[in-house]
């Protein structure tokens, strides 16, 4: 053997045994077994695929596209921010206002920058909350997307319902100290559609709540103990009151904990268009330490493979991801039908 394919082949063996030791210790630490055993008691699945805003990397945010997609391509979860109009409907929506993913600025140039909760649903009805998309993500522009409308909280339930595969969803209450009352509204809504009654009978979880406020998870406590709930952290909240601190508070209101992942973002072909400037937390030393606090883990939001793969071989119990169409194939679950023909399915 000449020396050059002794270096090569010595070389590789050190890399194999350096990322088997890497990944055998993230594994120990992440407590995977313990993950598996508190989400497998709330009936939550794992790894759950809890799809981000809906398909929202082929489809705009939370728009009908986006759900239909998600629910076709198997997620397990719908994931939705859920704010409340002037008159009391609520609406599936991210952002405070409306000027991101919507043409506000045409319709009401006078208020680009109100906050949805100072809009009737029925002003809401006049905006397109698709085109922005088209411009945005032109590699993935559809004529359909032009003229979406915002969505009610009963649209997405209907979306739920009416597939061959029935998702659960994932409700985050957004900015909940602007909506008072917004837990026993949303509730009762769930209450009167079925989706609350099953919740806790040893079935699939149908329904999980989340909030960075852990004031709105111990609201929801009180009026539906049985849904399990997930307290969303970020690294302020971690900078300011510390791990410890918020692992205790997320086991006391809650029984889950959404953890800061990795976050690069990514073009169509993978390339990276930002990485991460901040903290992340996803380690598998957390993840193990909210194992043994009892809590499930479900990092956001995790979109490449290779992400997808590292929080789950060091024990995540889930992903909040844009890319559900990425993450079916990395948990393999991988669709047998290809994405134009779900798209003609669903009629987009
Ligand atoms: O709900 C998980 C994740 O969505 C939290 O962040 O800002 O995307 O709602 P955000
Ligand atoms: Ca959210």
């Amino acid at each position: 053997m000449s020396f050059r394919v002794k270096v090569v082949v010595l070389g590789f063996a050190a890399t194999v045994l350096l990322l088997s030791g890497v990944l055998g210790w993230g594994y120990f630490l992440g407590e995977p077994t313990r993950g598996k055993t508190v989400a497998g008691a709330l009936g939550i699945p794992r790894p759950a695929i809890i799809a981000h805003r809906g398909a929202s990397y082929l489809a705009p945010e939370e728009t009908r596209p986006a759900f239909l997609m998600a629910r076709e391509l198997g997620a397990d979860y719908l994931e939705l921010d859920i704010q409340r109009t002037k008159d009391g409907v609520l609406i599936a929506h991210h952002d405070d206002d409306l000027s991101r993913t919507t043409n506000v600025r045409e319709i009401f140039p006078g208020r680009v920058k109100d906050t949805l909760d100072t809009f009737t649903f029925a002003e809401l009805q006049q905006l397109d909350a698709g085109g922005w998309f088209n411009s945005a993500f032109p590699d993935r522009a559809r004529g359909s997307f032009r003229g979406l409308r915002i969505l009610r909280l009963e649209d997405l339930l209907d979306i739920a319902e009416s597939g061959g595969h029935r998702p659960g969803i994932y409700i985050e209450t957004k900015a909940a100290r602007r909506f008072s009352g917004i837990e026993r509204q949303l509730v009762e809504a769930l209450t009167r559609r079925g989706w609350i009654s099953h919740a806790g009978s040893g079935a699939r979880a149908p329904v999980i709540f989340q909030s960075f406020e852990s004031e709105s998870l111990a609201r929801f406590k009180e009026l539906a103990p049985q849904v399990p709930r997930l307290l969303l952290i970020d690294e302020v909240m971690v900078a300011k009151d510390g791990w410890d601190a918020i692992l205790k508070e997320a086991a006391q209101v809650g029984m889950g904990i959404g953890t800061w992942g990795y976050r690069w973002a990514y073009g169509p072909d993978w390339s990276i268009k930002n990485a991460p400037t901040r903290y992340v937390m996803t380690w598998p030393w957390y993840t193990g330490q909210a194992h043994k606090a009892g809590l499930f883990v479900h990092p956001w939001t995790i979109d490449h493979p290779w992400e997808m793969w590292a929080v789950w071989l060091t024990g995540a119990d889930g992903v909040f991801t844009n890319r559900t169409e990425a993450a079916i194939g990395v948990y393999g679950r991988r669709s047998s039908t290809e994405l134009v023909k779900l798209w003609e399915r669903i009629g987009y």
